[in-house]
């Protein structure tokens, strides 16, 4: 059967080029254009890749205009309310749900793997107390590769599983350790008698010795309710497609660089504001603001051509309708209201943009809706976390995508280095 094809025609020659559609399971289908330069001479030209798909990929789907993500066919909704973290990485990194004993073994592995070598401790100690724990968590994973150079050359399906499960037991602890060095306390180990984000939260929080802090009213346990927020949030940040940070890392991989590299490249470019860095800077520019009676100034400012300033969580290359990870965070934040202490001078401000920018013409007719980033620093700053560790957490929840994404890659026999062309224009 013939397959379907697009026609381009080059009215300069009169002559035209057929080039094979190929169809997506779900979403747009592709024009196959990867022997578009070699038939025609010329290249295509995308500035920021806003049409081009640059891999298969059968790990998550977005759906933009519906307002639609799913892991592995599972929508995020499902995995967000009546699944945990752990689950959410078992069916990234093996296609389907684990039952109650796969993701017995999978938690307790990931406990055991937790620890750090020593050096890599004092590596992180080594650091200056102000440096940003983007900073730190970057190099410690770039250093990870020292400790596990083996996972350079990786012929087995288990040396990957190993690999990324690795990887994905370490980022709280290097995480946690990044931030207590930015504050100049001691590091907590982990305790491998405490789930996944307890032991995180425990290693954030925790007094030398392991003690909670203790107040006249008595001990202050990590909260059941912050524990299931925490872990909501790593689950709706797991994997989101081709997204910049995601294709650094694959970028990185596909130059047979050590797996580790490429995630810690992946996480420099998560750390920029127009991508995962967002969520530090809604926080930053609602303290700006300070004030609801300022928002609409702020609001002009962001709809003025002449003016750098953008209005920090709104937007995204992919949503066109709304981000369903800001919805979910949007009902979690909704949800925690009453039982932890959200900043309401925040929330009013942010409450109060959201209501303005939803209704304006400037940010209705661009599709500028607000992103997950708008939503996680007011439940972040609940749960006691310091804003330069919001992109960290962005990193926990990620990592597990970044290697699905990687591992893909390394499977994928028709991937190639990757390696763009130009359009010259110097002299
Ligand atoms: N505030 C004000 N105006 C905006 C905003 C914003 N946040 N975002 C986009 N616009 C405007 C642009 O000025 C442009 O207007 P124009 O057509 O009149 O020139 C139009 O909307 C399209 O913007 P682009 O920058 O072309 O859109 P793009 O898809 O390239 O960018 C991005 C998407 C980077 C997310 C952008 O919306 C942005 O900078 N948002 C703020 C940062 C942010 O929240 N990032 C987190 C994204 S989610 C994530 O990475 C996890």
């Amino acid at each position: 059967m013939k397959k379907d094809t697009f026609t381009f025609t080059n009215n300069r020659t009169n002559q035209s080029y057929e080039f094979n559609i190929l169809d997506s399971t779900r979403g747009p289908s592709v024009v196959d254009i990867s022997s578009f330069y070699k038939e025609t001479g010329m290249f295509t030209f995308d500035v920021g890749y806003t049409s081009t798909a640059s891999c298969e990929s059968a790990i998550t789907l977005i759906d933009g205009e519906k307002g639609e993500l799913r892991y592995r066919g599972v929508a995020i909704e499902e995995l967000a309310e009546n699944h945990s973290y752990l689950e959410t990485c078992y069916l990234l990194l093996n296609g389907i749900l684990p039952s109650k004993k796969e993701l017995e073994s999978f938690d307790l592995e990931l406990r055991h793997r937790s620890f750090i070598d020593e050096n890599l401790r004092m590596l992180i100690a080594a650091f200056p107390d102000s440096a940003h724990p983007m900073s730190i968590l970057a190099s410690g994973v770039t250093a990870l590769a020292s400790f596990y150079y083996e996972h350079l050359e990786m012929k087995k399906e288990e040396d990957c599983q190993e690999m990324a499960r690795r990887i994905i037991a370490k980022i709280p602890t290097l995480a946690a350790f990044a931030y207590r060095k930015s504050l100049g306390v001691p590091f907590i180990y982990p305790d491998i008698d405490k789930s996944f984000t307890e032991n995180f939260l425990y290693m954030l929080r925790a007094y030398p010795g392991g003690k909670m802090k203790r107040t006249i009213d008595g001990v202050e346990e990590i909260k059941a309710i912050e524990i299931k927020a925490l872990d909501t949030i790593f689950t709706l940040h797991a994997d989101h497609e081709q997204n910049a940070s995601t294709t650094t890392v694959r970028t990185v991989a596909s130059t047979g660089a050590h797996p580790y590299v490429a995630i810690s490249a992946g996480i420099s470019a998560l750390w920029g504001r127009a991508h995962g860095g967002a969520n530090e800077s809604v926080m930053a520019q609602l303290e700006m603001i300070a004030d609801v009676k300022n928002v609409d100034a702020f609001i002009e400012r962001a709809k003025d051509p002449n003016d750098e300033f953008r209005l920090m969580g709104f937007g995204h290359r992919v949503y066109k309708n709304f981000d369903p990870r800001a919805k979910a965070l949007k009902k979690l934040q909704d949800q925690l209201k009453d039982e932890l202490t959200l900043d309401s001078h925040l929330m009013q401000i942010a409450e109060r943009i959201e209501e303005i920018a939803l209704n304006d013409d400037y940010f209705v007719s661009r599709n500028l809706y607000p992103n997950i980033d708008f939503y996680s620093g007011v439940i972040l700053t609940a749960l006691k976390i310091e804003r330069p560790m919001f992109t960290a957490i962005f990193v926990i929840g990620r990592t597990v995508g970044w290697i699905t994404q990687l591992m893909e890659f390394r499977e994928d026999k028709s991937s190639k280095i990757a390696r763009p062309r130009q359009l010259y224009s110097g002299k």
